[in-house]
């Protein structure tokens, strides 16, 4: 496997060493820190980002090595160079690429055209450095052993919604996304990639419209902003409206598990998509989450680099 443009692109023994890895960087965040010595990385962002800017930065000097950061139209992209010639361009310098931009698209085509790892840091489709950060904090609360544990996710059917299903698909969890349907529900093809892991891995997936059901006993509430970098202005007070009822509040959160956390992968509005009551409630887990994206990335970096990620074999 040479990108990790999709969460997809992961197998379930890619994750496992990933999550292993990013746990041991989190107690030791110098244990390979010549593993890019003398090394470049380029960090190309179309949108803003303070997590996933701040944590590759972090992760790579952590390893050694030296981030580039390239802000949106920086490059010679936005005067019509291609994205085929800048991969060709950023290969011959750096060690690895991270993107974050709109089209999934883009970044296959960066991926396709680089001979170096390209990581998808955000698309609006899918989030996968975002998951695996998700997944470290989920197995510190309840360890390896989520059989009978629900996994929800509820708000805006948006990239958070589909990479939480093909996370959970690949984990062989019981994963449930809960959004109003119609225009915010979950992409139709993310549902369907997510059941064909899931038919191979024994995960359930379940798409509903109704949020109690979708808190009832879970193990995890999540959710996401509902307005998400780059969705039209003109459709907030629509969207905002219809997404009122998926709010997590301490009512919603009372139905779950007694055991279970609030997580949200940040930034985060309180009083719209969560109340303030649960972001800084005992429950929520949201810094030990955002504190993984770091070791997660350094991780993904680490083994990408060098080779040792197999990719996905459902
Ligand atoms: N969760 C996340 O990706 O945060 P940023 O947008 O700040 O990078
Ligand atoms: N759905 C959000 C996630 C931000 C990390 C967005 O794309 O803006």
């Amino acid at each position: 496997m040479k990108d990790l443009l999709r969460t997809a692109d992961l197998s379930r023994s890619d994750v496992e060493l990933l999550l292993d890895t990013a746990a041991d960087f989190a107690v030791k965040p110098f244990l390979a820190n010549s593993a890019l010595a003398n090394r470049t990385v380029a960090i190309y962002m179309t949108k803003p980002s303070t997590r996933t800017r701040l944590a590759s930065e972090t992760a790579v000097a952590h390893l050694g090595g030296t981030p580039i950061f390239i802000r949106g139209d920086d490059l010679q992209i936005g005067r019509g160079e291609t994205i085929a010639d800048t991969a060709r361009i950023i290969s011959g310098y750096a060690s690895a690429l991270i993107i974050r931009t709109f089209k999934q698209s883009d970044v296959d085509e960066l991926g396709a055209n680089s001979t170096i790892p390209v990581i998808n840091g955000l698309t609006d489709d899918d989030h996968p450095t975002q998951l695996l950060a998700d997944w470290v904090t989920i197995r510190e609360a309840f360890g390896r052993d989520i059989a009978g544990r629900k996994f929800t996710y509820i708000g805006d059917g948006n990239n958070m919604a589909h990479a939480w299903l093909t996370m959970g698909a690949i984990m062989g969890a019981h994963v449930v996304v809960a959004t109003p349907g119609g225009a915010y529900a979950p992409d139709q093809s993310a549902v369907d990639a997510a059941q064909k892991i899931a038919a191979k891995s024994g995960a359930t997936i379940e798409i509903l419209t109704d949020p109690e059901a979708a808190a009832k006993e879970a193990s995890v509430l999540y959710t996401d902003v509902w307005m998400s970098m780059g969705d039209p202005e003109e459709e907030r007070s629509a969207k905002l409206q219809s997404l009122a009822p998926f709010a997590v509040t301490e009512e919603l959160m009372a139905l779950t598990a007694s055991d279970a956390i609030f997580m949200h992968c940040l930034p985060a509005h309180r009083g719209e998509e969560v109340s303030a009551a649960v972001i800084d409630g005992a429950r929520s887990v949201i810094w030990r989450e955002a504190f993984h994206r770091r070791t997660t990335i350094q991780a993904i970096l680490y083994h990408l680099v060098r080779g040792e990620l197999s990719g996905n074999t459902f």
